[in-house]
């Protein structure tokens, strides 16, 4: 069989798929990857393969791969580990480009060998391998899901890409509670071979794709990661869930999929310098990819907070420091712009308050007024119920001023508190996808995932990101140095120089005499290293 050049595009979009080990058995993981992707829309050949032979879910099943007498772009391998090797020889045999190994026990147990000769045999010969240790891939492209997920996946605009399986399974679950719709859902586990690298740089240039999760645990290519991360973040928001932060955590990281979760300072600097926004937890997450797929980018930095109430205003203003939001604050232009919506006892500095006795008419004339000013780029409405508020109007108003500040490049975001009826709104509203929260801080750590992304997009791209660090004072060192005629440091001038680095140093001093030594050691605490400064 001709041998095609192998490329990340067929394994989301491949033209045959072969399931390697699918059963008769419904409780085994064979049988329900074949099932999703019989039953999941896939309109291209599937070739089970069992040597049991027969036919599942109406489907010939074939006892080998060389049997299938037309090519096969990926197969899905679900066979215990000590088989895969051999399958894979196979794959290689039969021009498989991709092999996906949904099969555990290899480097996340120890059994790291088996998995580098897989991996070398299967890059000698021309295979990619997704995996092992995965729970497969979702494509909307090709409709289909090759994986072993319970319930059905959505199509939408969210690609996830996800080193934990279990964790990336479950996320099909939320993305359907949540009413997300996802283009891709991939799971990496050990990283063989393919790494989010691979996986970025095809959805970054993929149409359907608005925004990529990935939930990471370590990386392995990290110059690699940061240059596609780079290139990806100016094309779509990434946002990224890092586990592993603390020592406990990166313990429990290295016996699930064999990462090392590195310094978390520096992960969370460099997908800062990469543009990658860092969620905390998957709920933060999901809220911000969905925030993030239906708003606009904001133009520029004045955010508006329109308000019934002055303490969720106040709450407001304090969730808008936390997550970075900037608020807009031109008493003169606000003034100006809220002059006729705002009654004489209420507030026209930022937030806007339109006090206790607003209706959402009320609400109504505010949200028109910031959306047709041109000072403003972003707003949070946030409503409390009162006894004149009417909630049975909201549905107008949100979907009225979505649509609008949508079409006018705004951000909007809702915050409502209050009984059933407004619990009653936030549910309905939040599960098709409005960005209406029942807690404000949700709804400002949205827009201040939006403004992250907007400042890295904005600044320019010779702009540098610096360290808290004090030139001068490194310089000014130095040029002593030059002075002096000297290609070499002092022992106190390197110890300035990384002060003003902020390298943090054991305490050290310059004692001329025993006697000086010993106070000065008496004075830092034992034990005490003397070195000589010649
Ligand atoms: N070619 C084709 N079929 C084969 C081959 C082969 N070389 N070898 C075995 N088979 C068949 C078997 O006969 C069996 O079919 P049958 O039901 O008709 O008898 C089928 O393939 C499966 O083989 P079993 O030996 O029954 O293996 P089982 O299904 O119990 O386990 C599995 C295989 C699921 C891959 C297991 O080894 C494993 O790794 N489980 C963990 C998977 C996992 O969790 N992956 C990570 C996901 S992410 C997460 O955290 C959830």
């Amino acid at each position: 069989m001709e041998k095609k050049e192998s490329d990340i595009e067929s394994l989301f979009e491949p033209q045959s798929i072969a399931v390697v080990g699918a059963s008769q058995d419904p409780r085994k993981l064979g049988y329900r990857v074949l099932e999703n992707i019989v039953h999941g829309g896939y309109q291209n050949p599937v070739y089970p393969i069992n040597p049991r032979g027969g036919a599942i879910l109406g489907v010939p099943v074939f006892p080998e791969l060389e049997a299938v007498d037309r090519c096969i772009d990926t197969a899905v391998i679900v066979i215990p580990a000590a088989f895969v090797f051999e399958s894979i020889r196979s794959c290689a045999a039969k021009g498989v480009k991709h092999a996906v190994i949904i099969t555990s026990g290899f480097a996340e147990v120890g059994n790291s060998e088996e998995e580098k000769k897989i991996a070398s045999y299967a890059r000698d010969h021309g295979v990619r391998i997704l995996g092992p240790n995965i729970f497969g891939i979702y494509s909307a492209a090709a409709s289909l899901n090759a994986t072993f997920s319970t319930g059905v996946v959505t199509p939408g605009t969210i690609a996830i890409i996800t080193q934990s399986g279990a964790l990336g399974a479950s996320m099909i679950g939320k993305t359907a509670v949540e009413n997300m719709g996802v283009s891709a859902m991939v799971s990496v586990g050990n990283k063989a071979d393919i790494d989010e690298s691979d996986l970025l740089e095809y959805l970054l240039g993929q149409e359907r794709t608005k925004v990529i999760l990935m939930y990471i645990e370590g990386v392995r290519n990290g110059e690699r990661l940061l240059g596609t991360l780079t290139t990806a973040t100016r094309a779509k928001p990434v946002i990224v869930i890092k586990a592993g932060r603390s020592a406990k955590g990166a313990v429990a990281a290295a016996s699930h999929t064999g990462s090392l979760a590195g310094s978390d300072e520096v992960f969370d600097d460099l997908m800062k310098q990469c543009g990658a926004i860092r969620a905390e937890t998957i709920n933060e997450a999901f809220k911000w990819c969905r925030f993030l797929s239906h708003n606009p980018l904001p133009k520029g930095d004045h955010t508006v907070i329109i308000t019934n109430g002055g303490g969720i205003g106040v709450m407001c203003a304090d969730a808008c420091e936390k997550y970075g939001v900037p608020l807009y604050d031109d008493p003169a232009a606000l003034g100006e712009t809220y002059a006729d919506v705002v009654p004489e006892f209420g507030s026209k500095k930022n937030p806007i308050d339109l006090t206790g006795q607003a209706t959402t008419a009320a609400f109504d004339d505010a949200l028109t007024a910031a959306g047709k000013s041109a000072d403003t780029d972003a707003v949070i409405a946030l409503a409390c119920e009162v006894a004149v508020f009417d909630p049975e109007n909201l549905s107008h108003l949100i979907e009225k001023h979505c649509r609008e500040y949508k079409r006018n490049g705004k951000a909007l975001a809702f915050s409502f508190v209050g009984g059933e009826r407004m619990e009653h709104c936030i549910r309905t509203y939040s599960a098709q996808g409005y960005p209406v929260f029942g807690d404000v801080y949700e709804a400002v750590s949205c827009v201040g995932a939006l403004y992250s992304y907007h400042r890295y997009l904005s600044r320019r791209p010779d702009e540098e990101v610096t360290a808290d660090i004090d030139l001068a004072r490194i310089d000014e060192t130095v040029r002593g140095v030059l002075v002096d005629k000297r290609n070499f440091v002092l022992s106190d001038e390197a110890r300035e120089i990384m002060d003003a680095a902020r390298i943090p140093m054991p305490t050290g001093r310059i004692a001329h005499s025993l006697d000086e030594a010993i106070q000065h050691s008496e004075e830092i605490g034992f034990p005490v290293v003397m070195k000589v400064v010649s």
